[in-house]
């Protein structure tokens, strides 16, 4: 089986991470057939081209994307903030209807997690709805009267469908424990129908331990007791920011991998590092590739191939040797995928 893999690297490190991540699905031995797409800043500086029609008919066609990192340099003027985010990543995950990002954290030891507590937990962010989804607008722009709207999209079925993924992840794991984070005390419309969603799907889960937190406390709790979270359910944006200290408290952001599922597969998924382009560092070797290739493994778990999944987690097991380059790193774990850890 040869599987067509869409490759966007994309802005910033993204090209840097996405070719090491493109090294281990090799040494795994799964047969890709890879497609380059030039997407990104310097696309869009060239040719004002974000995400052509012609583009996203044949990424539609693929098994699979891997994305490096899509965005300008902060402060950036060539590119305005959000053109790159809205018009292709957000694009992308909309119009393949990606409903579900799922972001696994786990710190690589006890002791590499924030004061000393192991973290190993699921987040699955609701990807196509809330605040992310364009409602809203600017009435009288630049005037003293001017009126900004941002709404946030919940639907029942988008909801409910993000809520069933979750429960099910939940069923499949030792601690099977899962909690939804909103804020219903202040957001009492979306919140009251992420809470019925969640409360009427969890009585067809009864072996499901369930729990609620209000977003601020669970930043709290992720930080003095991240144990107490097995797989967590929320909401697009409350997602984001949660993602973030989720890689914080876990060993770090480069370690940070997630997938953006069409979980009834009518399309390609796409799988990505939670960071971004850190312009900063382009060049330097500092990138950390891990969680591009850590991305690439939760993409060939997607695809079935769990055996070359594993032993990719497996070859980052211990962490690389610190002080390597972004390269060696990429070498380093390949040759441990094709060797074994020794
Ligand atoms: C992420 C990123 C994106 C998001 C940006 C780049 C649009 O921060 O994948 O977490 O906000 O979803
Ligand atoms: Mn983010």
């Amino acid at each position: 089986m040869t599987y067509s893999l869409g490759v966007i690297g994309g802005d910033g490190i993204g090209p840097e991470v996405t070719q090491e991540a493109l090294k281990a699905v090799e040494a795994s031995g799964v047969d890709v057939a890879t497609t380059f797409f030039d997407l990104g800043a310097s696309r869009y500086l060239r040719t004002g081209d974000v995400l052509p029609e012609s583009d996203l008919d044949s990424i539609r066609k693929l098994d699979a994307v891997l994305l490096g990192a899509i965005g300008p340099a902060i402060g950036s003027t060539d590119v305005p903030s959000g053109i790159l985010e809205r018009g292709l990543l957000l694009k992308l995950r909309f119009e393949l209807d990606l409903y579900i990002n799922h972001r696994p954290f786990r710190s690589p030891s006890p002791e590499s997690g924030y004061v000393g507590k192991a973290v190993d937990m699921v987040v699955v962010r609701e990807n196509t709805e809330g605040s992310y989804a364009g409602e809203g607008g600017i009435l009288r722009r630049g005037t003293p009267h001017e009126v900004a709207t941002q709404g946030s999209v919940n639907t029942r079925f988008g909801v409910e469908r993000t809520i069933r993924y979750a429960f099910d992840l939940a069923r499949s794991r030792k601690a099977r424990h899962l909690t939804l984070v909103h804020k219903t005390n202040v957001l009492t419309f979306s919140g009251d129908l992420w809470q019925r969603t969640f409360d009427s799907v969890a009585e067809e889960y009864p072996d499901v331990e369930t729990a609620y937190n209000h977003v601020d406390a669970a930043c709290i709790y992720l930080v003095e007791a991240p144990e107490r979270y097995d797989v967590i359910v929320t909401d697009n944006l409350f997602g984001d920011i949660l993602t973030d200290l989720c890689g914080a408290i876990s060993g770090g952001i480069g370690l940070a991998a997630s997938g953006n599922l069409n979980p009834e597969r009518t399309g390609p998924s796409l799988f990505e590092p939670v960071h971004g382009a850190a312009h900063d560092i382009v060049g330097t070797g500092r990138a950390n590739p891990t969680a591009a290739i850590l991305s690439a493994a939760l993409m060939l778990n997607f695809l079935g191939e769990r055996e070359a999944a594993s032993r990719i987690e497996a070859a980052l097991q211990p962490a690389p040797p610190v002080g390597l380059s972004t390269q060696d790193i990429g070498d380093w774990v390949a040759e441990r995928i094709r060797h074994g850890n020794n």
